[in-house]
């Protein structure tokens, strides 16, 4: 089959990227477990985590890590594509944006969670701004869904854009978290906008 010229790009840039590789022979299923660890490196998320959320799991790259260093906690996993087992791992295929997707999420927990994370991407439509508005639009979700489904010190971390409607999901985690905090792993591409947000420290009404 003839590759066209975004397609062959695409390629040579996966190959040159140390973290694929990287992944592939550690065999975790993406490049986006070293985001995790870094994430975790940087803000000590797995520290006494009994229940943690992954949200946008597929292909299982940061369910693994989780699993990994949480041997013995509770692990739920979501994602709108259906996901590859991982043992110890229980998974849903569902769109988080969908009301009845909370609502089986709170019914599978028997506690509130210690750790939710989100590595959510709207799919790419061609538009970066649009891409953007999409991808921060869950993010906004991710942070309004925290304060029914975290623990009053639970930690939220989910992927957002650093472009149009930024702002907004900055001030929505500041009125609803005291802490609020942006790092962009060395893992996620330079060139990207992509960074994430680390929330913690629910405030109460
Ligand atoms: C960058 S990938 C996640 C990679 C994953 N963290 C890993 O390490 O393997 C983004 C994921 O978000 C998922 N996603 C996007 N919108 C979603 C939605 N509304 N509900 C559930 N998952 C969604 C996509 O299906 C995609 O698998």
């Amino acid at each position: 089959m003839k590759k066209n010229k975004s397609s062959k790009n695409w390629i040579i840039h996966q190959h040159r990227d140390q973290y694929f590789k990287q992944a592939r022979t550690s065999g975790f299923r993406s490049r986006s477990a070293y985001k995790l660890l870094e994430l975790d490196k940087k803000f000590k998320l797995f520290k006494n985590c009994k229940i943690a959320i992954d949200l946008g799991s597929y292909p299982g790259g940061w369910s693994q890590i989780l699993k990994k260093n949480l041997k013995y906690s509770k692990i739920l996993s979501i994602d709108i594509k259906k996901m590859e087992k991982i043992d110890g791992v229980e998974f849903l295929c569902c769109d988080f944006l969908k009301d009845e997707t909370k609502e089986k999420i709170l019914k599978k927990l028997n506690n509130k969670a210690d750790l939710l994370v989100s590595d959510m991407a709207a799919d790419t439509t061609g538009s970066k701004d649009l891409d953007c508005i999409r991808t921060n639009a869950l993010c906004a979700e991710v942070v309004e869904f925290s304060s029914h489904v975290i623990k009053e010190n639970g930690v939220v971390i989910a992927k957002l854009f650093n472009g149009k409607d930024f702002l907004n999901v900055k001030n929505l985690a500041e009125k609803k978290f005291h802490k609020v905090n942006f790092f962009k792993p060395e893992s996620s591409r330079d060139y990207s906008k992509e960074t994430y947000i680390h929330c913690a420290g629910i405030k109460t009404l």
